[in-house]
């Protein structure tokens, strides 16, 4: 069954911690680190993940959209995250693999992302060590987009290399999830979605992380 990240991007931070308990039904929160670098837009970082640690035994899915990631996974790793996503966009090609090795020496599930201008063939060097692919299905840096529909060729692309490779490893999709996007997203091979304003809009939450996962 496809898992539902929810991304607190959406939530109100007045009240995190119960917009948090609202979505307990899901499999994972998502968790959008913007730097104002590598997205044209500043989210949350190190102090917030440490506090939505202490009240959420839900696995944290933190999606680093920065530049220089590698420079924090520790901290990150430290402070709580369950699932660290970095983009293949965002460092040199060796320090991409020193922070895929840097996540798994903490222990934790490593999952490398590309943008919609970026083609899945980016992965390929680094699918083998891969707990998760993300494929961007907007441009990443703000909530509230359209999907884009040439994604799902990518989601297909992406389940063929992790077939072929005979790999354990899921593959998200995020931005612009919706009642109909998860399904079509669903059929091209994604297992995890990420639902940010559809899910924090909803009048009843769990109903909605229902219907998206499809039952
Ligand atoms: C965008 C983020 C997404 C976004 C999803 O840069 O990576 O996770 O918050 O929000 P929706 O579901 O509203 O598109
Ligand atoms: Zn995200």
């Amino acid at each position: 069954m496809i898992k539902i990240a929810p991304s607190i991007l959406a939530a109100d931070f007045t009240r995190l911690g119960e917009e948090i308990a609202s979505v307990k039904t899901a499999d994972m929160l998502h968790f959008d680190v913007m730097d104002g670098e590598f997205v044209p837009n500043i989210s949350f970082g190190l102090p917030v993940i440490k506090d939505v640690r202490r009240v959420t035994d839900m696995p944290l899915d933190v999606h680093l959209m920065i530049r220089f990631p590698a420079r924090y996974i520790a901290e990150f790793c430290q402070r709580g995250a369950d699932v660290v996503v970095l983009h293949v966009e965002s460092e040199e090609p060796w320090e991409i693999k020193k922070a895929i090795r840097d996540v798994k020496a903490q222990g934790k599930k490593v999952g490398l992302s590309i943008k919609p201008g970026t083609p899945v063939s980016a992965l390929e060097p680094y699918a083998e060590s891969l707990d998760q692919i993300l494929i961007m299905s907007v441009e990443p840096g703000f909530g509230g987009q359209g999907f884009i529909p040439e994604s799902l060729g990518k989601i297909e692309q992406a389940a063929q290399i992790v077939a072929r490779l005979g790999i354990t490893c899921d593959i998200e999709v995020d931005g612009g999830i919706n009642r109909v996007t998860a399904r079509q997203c669903e059929s091209a091979g994604a297992t995890v979605l990420v639902a940010g304003s559809s899910v924090f809009r909803a009048a009843d939450r769990a109903e909605e992380i229902r219907i998206l996962r499809g039952n």
